[in-house]
Formats: structure tokens, sequence, C-alpha cells
């Protein structure tokens, strides 16, 4: 089995990495952001996603690796891990829909609550203590998945009409139309930016280039939070006016 992520803080690599650990040990995992993963696609049949849900849906880069590779997965067997802040509704059941449509069989999904990653809201930082305990939770939540899976039962989350109608009216309902045009709208305080170019260098698409020794934004964001993360001057924001902590999953695991 090969493992398939995209994450902007950690969360999803993290997660994928415990569960193939217990799962099986010789499976490895790519990023959508490494080349050597086409390969890996053409010469396997099952495959593991990891990603981190936004506003229950797939973030851009990660539709738009599954949809430009199409004719990579059909008949191909899929089961998915969304990782979330809170809540989904269907966070493994979009991803799931939007692979069947290319062919792929949904073996199953399993939906796992992480630290979240949005730097830039007060109301969503928790204290360390309680995102160390969210990720030992998702660790039980995890080896208890891998037993059931096991014995030939696979976790169903996500998928299914009901988490459907949850995830569409929990979520895409308000959020789909607020925040469609949230990809042009990250922001460098050229005050505090000290040209460092960390968030060029760690980009997964390339928005930020350097202009006259400062960062600067395009408008084709995917809303993955790596740059606001990790940026040492905490001078990017996007849904935000300022960055309140900046998160990584490393932060919880000592
Ligand atoms: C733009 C954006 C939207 C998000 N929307 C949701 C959401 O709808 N529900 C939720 O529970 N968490 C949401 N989150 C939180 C992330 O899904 C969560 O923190 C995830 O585990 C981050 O994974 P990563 O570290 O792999 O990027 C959102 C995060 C971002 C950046
Ligand atoms: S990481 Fe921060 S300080 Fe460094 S170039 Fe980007 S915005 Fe500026
Ligand atoms: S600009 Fe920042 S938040 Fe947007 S895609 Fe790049 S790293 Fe992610």
């Amino acid at each position: 089995m090969i493992g398939i992520y995209f994450s902007g803080t950690g969360n999803s690599t993290y997660v994928l990495d415990v569960f193939l650990q217990q799962y099986n040990d010789d499976s490895v995992i790519f990023s959508i952001e490494d080349e050597k993963l086409i390969e890996q696609l053409n010469n396997h049949d099952e495959f593991i996603f990891s990603y981190p849900v936004q506003y229950s849906t797939v973030p851009k880069i990660l539709r738009d690796f599954i949809n430009k590779n199409s004719n990579m997965w059909n008949g191909k067997k899929v089961f998915i891990i969304a990782t979330m802040g809170l809540f989904s509704g269907d966070g493994a059941g979009v991803l799931g829909r939007l692979l069947k449509h290319h062919g792929a069989i949904i073996t199953g999904g399993l939906h796992l609550k992480m630290p979240d990653s949005i730097a830039d809201e007060k109301v969503l930082k928790r204290s360390l203590k309680k995102n160390k305990k969210i990720v030992e939770n998702a660790n039980k939540k995890i080896k208890k998945a891998i037993i059931e899976i096991k014995k030939g039962k696979y976790p169903k989350e996500g998928l299914g009409i009901l988490y459907r109608i949850a995830g569409f009216f929990g979520q895409r309902l308000w959020f789909g139309y607020k925040t469609r045009n949230y990809s042009k709208q990250l922001k460098v305080d050229k005050d505090k930016c000290v040209g460092c170019s960390k968030c060029v260098k760690i980009c997964p698409m390339k928005n930020i280039q350097m202009k006259d020794g400062k960062a600067n934004a395009n408008e084709k964001c995917t809303m993955c939070y790596r740059c606001i993360n990790q940026c040492p001057k905490q001078a990017i924001t996007l849904l935000g006016k300022k960055v309140i902590e900046q998160t990584s999953v490393e932060k919880y695991l000592k």
C-alpha cells in the first residue's frame, strides 16, 4: 500500500505515518509535491490518502492533482483519512466522490481531529496541553481503526448521504461562497517581513515571490497555512488580521 498526502502543518503527514507504521511496515508515503509519486501511481493498486479538510472541501492543490492524473485512478482501491480541527461532515466523502468519479473504489474513511492549522483566528487556538491530548486521541483512534481493518471491517466515516448532508449544511453552504476568493487574499505585512525567503521556498503553489527584498503574494494560494505558520516574523495572514499562534504537529509530540 502506498500512502499519499498533502499537508500544510504536518498533521496529515503525521497521522498517515502513524497509520502505516502500525498497519504495514513496508508501506511508503509520498507527498503530492514529490515528483516520484507518479511512478508509484502506475505501479500500485492500493492507496491511502491523508489530507486536511478546508470547510469540508478538498484543498485546490489536491483536487487539481487528482484531476490532472485522472487516468491513474480507475480500479484502484483507496482508503481516505481526513484530518480536521473540529468538524467536517463528509471530509473523507468529498475526496472519495472525486476519486470515485475517476473510477477508484473507496474502501473506507477515517476522520481524525487534530490541532487547528489556522494560525490567525483566536477562537480556533487551543492550549498546548489540549492539543497534545487531541493528538493522543487521534493515535488511539488510529490504533482502533487498524484492529478493525485487519478483521476486514473498514471504518466508513464521512462516506454516505447523511455525512454528505452534514458537510453541505454544516459547512459548504455557508463557507463555499464566502471563501471563494480567499486564494487571492494572502497578505504580507511589509513592515514585519525581513526578506528571509522562507515562505517562497516552502509554498507548494509557488504563490510567493520576492520583490524589492520583501515577500509578495500572488493569487493562487491553496490556503494550506504553511507559510503563515512558519514565517519567523509572523508577517503573513489570510483569514485573520494577525497571527495568534503558529502551529506545527511537532510541537504536540514532545
Ligand atoms: C483554510 C482552512 C480551512 C479549514 N476548514 C476546516 C473545517 O472546515 N473543519 C475543520 O474541522 N477543520 C478545518 N481546518 C483545520 C484543518 O483541517 C486541520 O487543522 C488539519 O488537520 C490541518 O492539517 P495539516 O497539518 O495536514 O495541514 C481548516 C484549515 C484551513 C487552513
Ligand atoms: S517568511 Fe516571513 S519574513 Fe521571511 S520572506 Fe516570508 S514573509 Fe518575509
Ligand atoms: S501562500 Fe502560504 S498558505 Fe498559500 S499555498 Fe503558499 S504556503 Fe500555503
